[in-house]
């Protein structure tokens, strides 16, 4: 049986520079073709087809603030968004979010936009992972902010199951 020879120590210490060297072009490579993913760099914004009544002007800006990040058509990409994989991240969730609701599209799409008063109420919204992650932390409310944000929600149309529905038929 033949058996493998030890080189000189200095062969294996190159041997190990050399795969360290590899290992990093690997990933430098690898960084560079994720960048080059189509995913994440589309930002076309679906079209503004008409928000809700906002009870007033207070609401609607506390709304964008909280909200407006991932349930619009007017979202503003922070710096970061621009890199990959966070990018992929951020266009899934963004995606997730107007699927569930785009309040730029409630004339047309409500969604579920019926849910709106009671996910803020049971602080399933906004979520705790944005924050956490200091993207957009301003949309963080305070206990104040929360309660005077549901009482605007509870004046305007189509934010509750109860009473209007927001499906358009019970508007006026
Ligand atoms: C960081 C992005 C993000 C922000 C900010 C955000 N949401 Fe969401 N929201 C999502 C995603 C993603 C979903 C879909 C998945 C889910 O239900 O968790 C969703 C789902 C929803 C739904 C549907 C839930 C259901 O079960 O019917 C409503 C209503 C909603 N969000 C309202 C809000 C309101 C109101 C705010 C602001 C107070 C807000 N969201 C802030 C990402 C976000």
């Amino acid at each position: 049986m033949a058996r493998a020879r030890h080189g000189h120590p200095r062969d294996s210490r190159r041997e190990a520079r050399n795969a360290v060297i590899a290992g990093i072009a690997v990933l430098v490579v690898g960084f560079g073709l994720m960048q080059a993913m189509p995913y994440g760099r589309d930002r076309t914004a679906p079209p503004v087809t008409g928000e809700p009544t906002w009870s007033s002007v207070a609401t609607r800006d506390l709304m964008v603030r909280a909200c407006y990040q991932c349930h619009s058509s007017e979202v503003k990409y922070p710096a970061h968004a621009g890199i990959a994989p966070t990018s992929w991240a951020v266009q899934w969730q963004i995606e997730e979010a107007r699927g569930a609701v785009n309040y730029s599209q409630f004339a047309t799409d409500p969604g579920r936009a019926d849910d709106t008063i009671e996910v803020i109420r049971n602080g399933s919204m906004p979520p705790a992972y944005f924050a956490r992650f200091g993207i957009n932390p301003e949309a963080k409310l305070t206990d104040a902010e929360r309660a005077a944000l549901i009482t605007g929600l509870e004046k305007t149309p189509g934010m509750s199951d109860s009473g209007e529905r927001g499906d358009g038929r019970r508007r006026d």
